[in-house]
């Protein structure tokens, strides 16, 4: 019998994760098959048993129902406790579920290893304090930058995630009002913003010359955050494409225990 697997989401119409994991699967000679189910909040519990009960192998989870999903496994990896959300489950052979996410991960290998930009002894700003932003927070430290700002409308939501990751390294919340006069050389946006076409309210001048700007959200056409970027001069200004290739690939490898090649599916994409 072919393995299943399944994206769940709200709305999940345009999602490219069938198409890129069909892709690995074709690329590594693996027997699967991925479907993305719409699956709202008040039924994810329900869907999530029945597809498992129907002999499924693994599922992603994504907006909103990351941290419903944290809350639905057995167990769960270290960097899913520290981001409070898990975006990929895996059933074990006891029938038991996994929890993992492979955002973050999914971040640092695109930014690193596709892109080439270093965040070792970088000034980073990460702008947003939601769920997207703690999945990312993690790993960023692992990749000791010399400074890690987190910036957001709400500084009460900083301050709180400050606390958190505060153990895995230093980290210093801020207003976006308060990081005037201050330059990063890296600038994530994970904020919400860009899904609705707007913008972190943000001064000019804070990317250093030949900086680099993130957003973790994608679109069709450049995102407003990706814009801003290319007005301020950066180097490089990309949205969240190559993390979503490279999660998915993490995942795979999670589900199948081989890493698929990523630079074809991500060039498709592009
Ligand atoms: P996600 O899981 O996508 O991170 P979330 O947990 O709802 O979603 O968090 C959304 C983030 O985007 C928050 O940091 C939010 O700021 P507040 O905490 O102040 O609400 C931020 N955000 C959304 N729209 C924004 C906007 N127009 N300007 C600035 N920040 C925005």
């Amino acid at each position: 019998m072919t393995d299943r697997y399944a994206v769940f989401g709200f709305p999940i119409g345009h999602s490219l994760s069938p198409i890129i994991h069909r892709q690995f699967a074709d690329q590594t000679g693996q027997q699967l098959s991925y479907e993305a189910q719409e699956v709202k909040p008040d039924v994810f519990n329900e869907a999530l048993a029945d597809f498992f009960k129907a002999g499924g192998k693994g599922v992603n989870c994504t907006v909103p129902l990351k941290e419903l999903a944290y809350e639905a496994v057995d167990q769960l990896t270290q960097r899913a406790k520290f981001s409070g959300a898990v975006n990929t489950i895996k059933r074990l052979d006891d029938g038991s579920l996994l929890g993992d996410n492979t955002d973050g991960i999914g971040l640092l290998t695109d930014l690193c290893t596709n892109l080439g930009v270093e965040i070792d002894d970088q000034r980073v700003l990460v702008l947003g304090a939601g769920g997207a932003s703690r999945g990312i927070l993690g790993p960023l430290l692992e990749a000791k930058p010399r400074q890690l700002y987190l910036a957001n409308r709400t500084v009460s939501k900083a301050k709180a995630m400050e606390v958190l990751f505060s153990s895995l390294g230093r980290i210093q919340s801020s207003s976006y009002e308060d990081l005037a006069g201050k330059q990063f050389d890296l600038i994530i946006n994970a904020t919400s913003a860009s899904l609705s076409g707007s913008l972190p309210e943000i001064a000019n001048g804070l990317l250093s010359p030949n900086g680099v700007c993130y957003d973790l959200a994608y679109s069709e056409q450049p995102t407003a955050f990706v814009c801003w970027g290319m007005q301020e001069g950066a180097r490089l200004s990309v949205d969240g494409r190559g993390m979503l290739v490279e999660q998915a690939a993490h995942a795979f490898h999670l589900w199948r225990g081989v890493m698929p090649e990523t630079s074809a599916v991500l060039k498709g994409l592009k």
